[in-house]
């Protein structure tokens, strides 16, 4: 430690800190829960202990907490098994059993027994056992004079010994993870499993209500939970699908409470958040929401508009598109959220003010020109950033360039003299395993409409000297028409027009047939979207950011330092983390206040029967006019649907346990508040909320709206 500290630097840190020490904000290790957290959520109204939520030793509420399809969060509430997650992140199970003879969707779905639970191939339940801080081991012999290539293959074979284990199989899962830009490094150790079925699911209109309007936002009144059941085998192991497999007996399930909140009471979210970047540098932030979003929100408002078009006519297309079409919402609406947050804290001129004075801390330091050369390099990489962008929602998310692209995978066997004939075969196997399900999901008039809209944008990209792909460079002059026949006349020619042609092709497929892809002309439009990433944007990205990583490590390294004594907490990495806070209200505007819950009364308010996302059900108007809401009615008497507190969440602690003090389930965390979405970059204690579905709706529903008592019956519930 520094014995004499300038005052510009006691400045810098008093800032810092103020920035940190808010208890709100946060995403917390549970290994580190005793040491750096639990007096102070003991402070803040928890009555259990760290040894409760995290151990290795005893079964604590971490054997509850479920990664749910590498995405969203689950919990298990039940001794056989049983799963509650959000409905959207159940959603594309759901749509996947959906068709119109049993639009599960639109109707709900509800399994009377375990027979009738749906599999759901590709689907998994992670269950982490324990993590471990091997650091030490991961950077053993690492020497400070090494280069950047040295170091990481030294670094790669310490993390391979490391993961090394008895049970390499896919149902045991060892990885280790970078902390803080890779100045710490934690193994983590799961079990995987491979069959997990869907229970049940309420009625869009419920599980959904409010749809993409009312997405990321508050006020809100969503039903937004599923249920699933994990099955092991008959060991209780992770498994297969099998029709043997039976239940999963967990170490722990959560209890549930049917007490409710109180302003200020005290919550938890433990869960696993995908990414947040909170220790950007200014120029990264301006890349993000002055270039790249931008871009994004307004080609992804161009794709909304076609879709819904097309949604709105036929129920058909609405089945078919209605994931497609929350995942391109989802981003656009957050996007425009995190631009009007980062705007409103003045984010990017905050970050200036403090490297200002961190420039001249790190003079003294050792870390010389850091922070200048980390955003200048930001600033190099940002057109590139911008390409890939455009790469990605203008080409890769085009469902029908990527799915045409997929049969690079037989093409490139063309002109070898030998093949191999296993890897051949398995290759036309997979990809006629593909067919079917991409065409359940495709209507070519909405994607040609599509891709109109995103050659459009593609071609106007704005970058000189990054070129576009050659097949859509020709079109860069032509109007909405033009490029209207032109789409037309491709796929007049091109086999992926037709379902029937094209699992024909495949069924008969011998490596004589290669050329009829190559030429396919819209195999070729992929290919040359590929291609162009391929050959003029990933590499000065990957070496761009190669460097950039570098000085983030000791730019990371830096701000603990500064920090000594103060823990910053990690960025998100999809590890299991626990975040606490406490219901609160919050102030969105000037003279307006927003009330932490909401209730019934709310939906009957918003019902539009003219309107899709906010048609009500019969049934449930009948339970409101009825007050027939059981044990789950508030000590108010009305039916409390969603709360808000201030628990620093992200993506991918959608469907999260949010626990009382006593750590009980008291609902599921599935969203954030619009004026909140910024909290991934830069996050505000006074604005940013997660918005949690109340548990005694959940259940409400499922006891009374659905009639599955039995469901009731298997979970553990305190009055
Ligand atoms: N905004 C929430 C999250 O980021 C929920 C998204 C799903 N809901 C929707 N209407 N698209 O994932
Ligand atoms: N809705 C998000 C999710 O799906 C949660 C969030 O971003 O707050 O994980």
């Amino acid at each position: 430690m520094q014995l004499k500290i300038q005052k510009t630097i006691l400045l810098l840190v008093a800032v810092i800190i103020s920035l940190t020490l808010n208890a709100k904000e946060g995403m917390y290790l549970p290994m580190l829960l005793k040491k750096i957290n639990a007096s102070d959520m003991q402070a803040m109204g928890m009555r259990i202990t760290a040894e409760e939520i995290y151990s290795v030793n005893q079964a604590s509420l971490k054997d509850a907490i479920v990664h749910f399809g590498g995405g969203c969060t689950a919990e298990l509430v039940s001794e056989k098994g049983l799963l509650l997650t959000n409905h959207h992140c159940g959603y594309r199970s759901i749509q996947k059993h959906s068709t119109i003879e049993h639009d599960y969707l639109t109707d709900g779905f509800w399994a009377k027994s375990l027979e009738e639970e749906l599999p759901n191939d590709g689907l998994t339940a992670t269950i982490l056992q324990r993590m471990e801080d091997v650091t030490a081991q991961v950077l053993a012999g690492i020497k400070p004079e090494m280069d950047e290539k040295e170091r990481q293959e030294l670094m790669d074979k310490n993390i391979k010994k490391l993961t090394q284990t008895d049970d390499n199989s896919k149902f045991h899962l060892v990885e280790i993870k970078a902390f803080y830009y890779g100045n710490q490094y934690i193994l983590m150790e799961s079990i995987v499993f491979y069959d997990v079925r869907l229970v049940g699911s309420p009625p869009s209109n419920i599980g959904k209500f409010g749809g993409d309007t009312d997405n990321w936002m508050w006020p809100r009144h969503t039903g937004d939970f599923s249920v699933f059941r994990i099955y092991a085998d008959k060991d209780n192991n992770p498994a297969d699908y099998s029709k043997e497999n039976t239940p999963y007996k967990p170490k722990k399930h959560l209890k549930i409470s049917l007490q409710g909140y109180q302003p200020e009471d005290f919550t938890m979210v433990f869960g696993y958040p995908g990414t947040t970047q909170e220790y950007l540098p200014s120029a990264a932030i301006q890349t993000i929401v002055e270039v790249v979003n931008p871009f994004k929100i307004d080609l992804r408002r161009q794709k909304l508009d076609i879709m819904a078009e097309q949604m709105d006519k036929d129920p058909k297309i609405r089945i078919q598109y209605s994931a497609k079409y929350a995942g391109v919402a989802n981003g656009w609406k957050k996007w425009i959220g995190e631009n009007r947050g980062i705007k409103r804290l003045n984010t990017i001129q905050n970050k200036r003010i403090e490297e200002k004075e961190f420039a001249l801390w790190a003079r003294d330091h050792g870390y010389g020109d850091l922070i200048q050369e980390l955003n200048t390099l930001y600033e190099q990489l940002r057109p590139y950033e911008l390409a890939a962008s455009y790469f990605f929602e203008a080409g890769y998310y085009q469902d029908i360039i990527r799915f045409a692209y997929s049969f690079q995978t037989v093409a490139k066997f063309s002109g070898k003299k030998e093949i191999d004939q296993e890897k051949f075969q398995l290759a036309v196997k997979s990809l006629k395993g593909s067919i079917k399900g991409f065409y359940k999901d495709f209507d070519i008039d909405v994607e040609k409409n599509l891709l109109n809209a995103t050659i459009s944008a593609y071609t106007k990209f704005p970058e000189t000297t990054i070129p576009i792909p050659s097949t859509i460079a020709p079109l860069k002059s032509k109007n909405q028409e033009e490029i209207d026949e032109w789409i037309d006349k491709m796929f007049s020619k091109s086999i992926f027009a037709d379902e029937a042609k094209l699992a024909n092709f495949i069924e008969n497929y011998s490596s004589g047939k290669f050329k009829t892809i190559q030429k396919d002309p819209v195999y070729q439009l992929a290919l040359s979207y590929y291609q162009n990433y391929f050959d003029h944007i990933m590499n000065p990205l990957l070496n761009y950011q190669s460097q950039i990583d570098v000085l983030m490590r000791k730019y990371m390294q830096a701000q603990i330092e500064i920090n000594a004594g103060q823990y910053l907490f990690p960025d998100a990495n999809s590890t299991l983390r626990v975040s606490y806070g406490k219901v609160e209200n919050y102030e969105p505007r000037d003279g307006v206040i927003y009330n932490y819950f909401t209730t019934l009364e709310g939906i009957i308010e918003k019902e539009n029967p003219e309107i899709y996302d906010y048609v009500v059900e019969e049934k449930l108007k009948q339970l409101y006019i009825s007050k027939d809401y059981g044990r789950y009615a508030d000590a108010d008497g009305s039916m409390h649907t969603c709360f808000i507190a201030s628990n620093h969440t992200s993506g991918g602690n959608s469907g999260s346990p949010v626990l009382n003090a006593e750590g009980h389930l008291i609902g599921l965390n599935f969203d954030r508040n619009w004026e909140g979405t910024m909290s991934d970059l830069d996050y505000d204690p006074n604005q940013c909320r997660n918005i949690t579905v109340d548990i005694r709706y959940c259940l409400f529903i499922i006891d009374k709206f659905a009639g599955a008592q039995h469901l009731i019956e298997e979970m553990d519930i305190i009055d």
